[in-house]
């Protein structure tokens, strides 16, 4: 009996074809686990009789070497088997993945638009700190100690620093200061950059948002250039037929000031809710800039004269993009950034 088992399992063992990781799995669990048939066959050795022992103890254990043999081999050519047909699934003549290039933010993207308008017109661009004493973010700029101009900008005071308050500048105004300071006229530039306020945050308003400033100081310059200058930015950025409209305003820094309107660029002046039914959008404030701040900066207001205007690189790119919540811009979710895709210059 049990020899015949012996013939049965060696020949079964011998011609056992795997396809599978399952088949080997299979063949372990039928005759190699504890409960297994060569272990069962050990089992009802024992009660073979002591003459018989001699002879089907050999063959039993060559039953079981054969066994393992088998198994060792099955695993070797099922892990060559997956390695191989890994390989046969590569299709090299496959493209690349390709990876992800990122787009520009809006901002910059209409930044580098504004940039450029004033750049045939002979403008060039300055820069100057985030981090402003107050002398260059206020009081060079007509606004005295004290006065209350100041607080039409909520601003963050950092600390004091010899008496001199230190702020996070509130415009970028103050890079006028610098440049005039720091030169004589002609003068004729832009300023982009970071500023802040201390603002609640939402949908219409934000702790930091960012402007481009224009100054344009020279002899005999007049509100006529600073009109032609800024309808000329406008019909360039929006389109020919966009109309402008300068309001009366106050800013410290200039006399007279205005504030400049465009006809709506959503609805052409028809009224609709971006521009609150009345056709116009503000863009913009401006004005000549006030003899106080040129002799300020060392510059002699007898001579020289000029103007400068402010925007906010935000409020222009809503016109442009019909962004209607600020928060947008700085929450780098790329489900909105991706889609302002452009080529990267
Ligand atoms: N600095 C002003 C502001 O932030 C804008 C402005 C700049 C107005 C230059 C007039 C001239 O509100």
């Amino acid at each position: 009996m049990l020899h015949e088992k012996i013939a049965q399992y060696t020949q079964e063992i011998n011609q056992f074809v795997a396809q599978s990781h399952e088949d080997v799995e299979a063949f372990r669990l039928k005759y190699l686990v504890t409960k297994g048939a060569v272990r069962n066959l050990f089992e009802a050795f024992k009660s073979v009789s002591p003459d018989q022992k001699r002879a089907l103890g050999k063959s039993l254990n060559d039953l079981k070497q054969t066994a393992e043999q088998k198994y060792k081999i099955l695993q070797a050519q099922f892990s060559l088997g997956m390695e191989a047909r890994k390989r046969d699934e590569d299709d090299l003549t496959l493209p690349g993945e390709g990876f992800v290039v990122g787009s520009r933010h809006p901002l910059s993207l209409v930044r580098k638009e504004i940039v450029e308008i004033f750049k045939k017109l002979g403008f060039s661009v300055a820069e100057g700190p985030e981090i402003e004493d107050d002398w260059h973010n206020f009081t060079a700029l007509n606004f005295p100690p004290e006065h209350p101009a100041r607080d039409m900008q909520d601003t963050f005071f950092i600390k004091k620093q010899d008496g001199n308050d230190i702020a996070l500048r509130t415009h970028t105004s103050s890079v006028q200061v610098r440049m005039m300071e720091n030169g004589q006229p002609p003068f004729r530039a832009i300023m982009p950059g970071r500023v802040y306020r201390n603002e609640a945050i939402s949908a219409r308003a934000h702790c930091f948002f960012h402007q481009v400033e224009g100054l344009y100081v020279d002899e005999d310059v007049s509100f006529a250039d600073l009109k032609q200058t800024l309808y000329y930015f406008v019909q360039e950025l929006f389109g020919e037929d966009t109309k402008v409209r300068f309001r009366p305003s106050y800013f410290p820094f200039t006399e007279p000031s205005a504030e400049m309107d465009i006809s709506c660029t959503i609805c052409k002046g028809k009224g609709c809710a971006l521009c609150k039914g009345t056709g116009w959008v503000e863009i913009l404030g401006c004005g000549m800039v006030d003899p106080n701040v040129l002799e300020n900066c060392g510059i002699d207001a007898s001579k020289y004269s000029g103007f400068a205007f402010g925007m906010g690189i935000e409020r222009i790119t809503n016109l442009k993009y019909e962004i209607k919540d600020l928060r947008l811009f700085s929450e780098n979710d790329v489900r909105f950034l991706s889609q302002f895709e452009t080529e990267l210059i």
